[in-house]
């Protein structure tokens, strides 16, 4: 079976044009926790200028970065108080047009992330719709409605936010607003002309000044149907979501990313597009259409366990979507949303069964399973980690690395819960740790203050074996994970140049095969038998010399040209 996306052809030349996102190695920075300059335990703009040669030696096709904007960290960033600033903490637009040369410098792009579903409550919109009070202009903006009841003192539905808790809050006026995240995350009201206007703003505040594409966060929840009586909760959940669900992926909320292409299509090169929608596959394809977004995430390898059968599915259904929607697939293992892949492969069997969606339940699990040293087989969950990543990296269609994942780092487990900041852990009252454990600021020294993060420690704590994971550690080390990942991300430059793939029955469930047109190979040994090679020449091995063979748990790619 041969499995081809969409490579656009020039009508002129004949000549196949592809965009540059189609098939990009992307790098996720969470801004805070990847490199402080000025010493205050909070990484920041700078801190990116200063790592932009570790990004290039690397060889990532772009960064996205996670929220850098004003908030007041409800949500990690995700609480936007201003669309179009740097956090102070983080530095100043000067600075991010600064890292932003210094990275295209280096060729490398850059992505934003644009938060359309809510503001913080701290944002000016919001705040002057408190101060405006009911049936104001200002409260149009947002989800404002009367509570049930005589005195209105009942949330006008039972409806839970997606952090736990309900999703009515009362403001002092006795209305209630709507917010599907935290309560300092209220949601706009999209059916607002005023609020359409200004995201599209806010798309060319960042294109003007040269950003090459965005991520979409919860790009399927922002158009809603509202009308009354509202349905309860459980009405809610016994609906299909099948484009006309009230809260979640409406068919009309490609009106607005129709919109939206039309804005970055306006620019030279066009801007691309990448929707953060936690919907049914077969829906994806709505968001990663040339006249929507243009691309979406895939995020079922994050939810599989590390199994060949459930790889290969994943992979044949994803192409198929991506082909189907003109778009290219996106393969994601790990972001600032789940528990760390290293950690998700080494989990005993409790842990693996709290997996998908809610990942990060996984840690909690892992936490009452008796912590996570005892718990966690540490190098077993890196081998695997690797050999998936290794996969991943050479699967047609763009790749996404989460920062520390190319030095194989491990979720942090234990951090107390004073020191917790994700709302999910407050908002179940503990019942969720939460996403804390993937956030903690890397290592870039295996001693020293905050391991190198910065001059004086870190906003969530290192524990002490981060050391081991260090850049420093592994840089110029042979076999290390981080000159893995930088061979693996040099030699992808040659391999993704089309966009096919095609299995090569291997007569073994646990080993998966497949290769490329322009003669790369690639092939996972998911069990711990060794696999048999019928050529010597491996270009690449995930397991170091391969002498032969694929390993147990390993990866190897390989190039038919290298034949022996
Ligand atoms: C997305 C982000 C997540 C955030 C949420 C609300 O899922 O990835 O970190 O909490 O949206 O903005």
């Amino acid at each position: 079976m041969s499995l081809t996306a969409e490579t656009r052809t020039d009508a002129a030349t004949g000549a196949a044009e592809s965009p540059w996102w189609r098939q990009a190695a992307v790098y996720q920075i969470y801004p805070r926790s990847f490199a402080d300059s000025d010493g205050d335990g909070i990484g920041d703009i700078r801190g990116v200028t200063s790592r932009a040669d570790y990004l290039a030696e690397l060889g990532v096709d772009a960064v996205w970065l996670s929220p850098f904007y004003p908030s007041e960290l409800a949500d990690g960033g995700y609480d936007v108080a201003d669309y179009r600033d740097v956090d102070p903490r983080l530095g100043t637009l000067d600075d991010f047009d600064e890292m932003l040369a210094a990275l295209h410098a280096r060729g490398i792009r850059v992505v934003v992330d644009i938060v359309p579903n809510h503001t913080s409550d701290q944002h000016a919109w919001f705040q002057e719709a408190l101060a405006a009070g009911r049936g104001s202009a200002a409260r149009e903006r947002y989800i404002f409605r009367e509570g049930r009841g005589e005195d209105g003192a009942e949330p006008p539905a039972d409806w839970e936010s997606v952090f736990g808790g309900p999703a009515w809050e009362r403001v002092a006026d006795g209305q209630w607003y709507f917010h599907n995240f935290a309560k300092e995350q209220p949601d706009l009201n999209w059916d607002n002309p005023e609020v359409r206007a200004d995201f599209v703003k806010t798309l060319r505040f960042w294109a003007d000044r040269g950003v090459d594409g965005f991520r979409i966060d919860v790009a399927h929840m922002l158009t809603k149907d509202l009308t009354e009586p509202l349905p309860s909760r459980a009405e809610l959940d016994a609906l299909p979501f099948d484009g006309n669900h009230p809260l979640i992926d409406r068919d009309d909320v490609h009106d607005i990313y129709a919109e939206w292409r039309r804005v970055f299509d306006e620019y030279d090169p066009p801007r691309s597009a990448v929707a953060e929608a936690w919907v049914d596959s077969s829906r994806v394809p709505l968001y990663a259409r040339p006249e929507s977004l243009g691309q979406a995430f895939n995020f079922d390898l994050l939810q599989a366990d590390f199994d060949a059968a459930e790889f290969r599915r994943i992979v044949t259904d994803n192409l198929t979507l991506a082909a189907a929607s003109r778009s290219s697939s996106t393969w994601v293992l790990s972001n600032h949303d789940v528990v760390r892949h290293a950690t998700r492969y080494g989990l005993p069997p409790l842990g693996r069964e709290h997996r998908g969606r809610g990942a990060e339940k996984q840690g909690a699990a892992w936490l009452r399973a008796g912590g996570p040293e005892s718990a966690l087989d540490r190098e077993g969950g890196v081998r695997r980690a690797v050999a998936a990543s290794m996969f991943l990296l050479a699967l047609p269609g763009s790749a996404y690395i989460y920062q520390g994942e190319e030095l194989g780092l491990h979720e942090v487990a234990d951090i107390g819960a004073g020191e917790r900041q994700d709302p999910t852990f407050f908002r179940t009252e503990g019942e969720e740790v939460g996403r804390d454990g993937c956030r903690v600021p890397l290592p870039w020294q295996s001693e020293g203050s905050s391991f190198g993060f910065g001059a004086d420690g870190a906003h969530l704590p290192q524990p002490e074996w981060f050391g081991s994971f260090a850049v420093d550690a592994q840089a110029g080390r042979s076999g290390s994970v981080l000159e893995l990942y930088r061979r693996a991300l040099r030699l992808r430059h040659e391999l993704q140049t089309d966009e096919q793939l095609e299995w090569i029955e291997t007569g073994r469930d646990d080993v998966l095969h497949f290769r490329r047109p322009n003669g790369w190979e690639v092939v996972t040994n998911f069990g711990t038998e060794p696999y048999p090679l019928d050529r010597s020449i491996v270009v690449l091995s995930s397991a170091g010399d391969a002498a032969g063979t694929v390993p147990g748990e390993s990866t190897v790619w390989l190039h038919t040209s290298a034949q022996g």
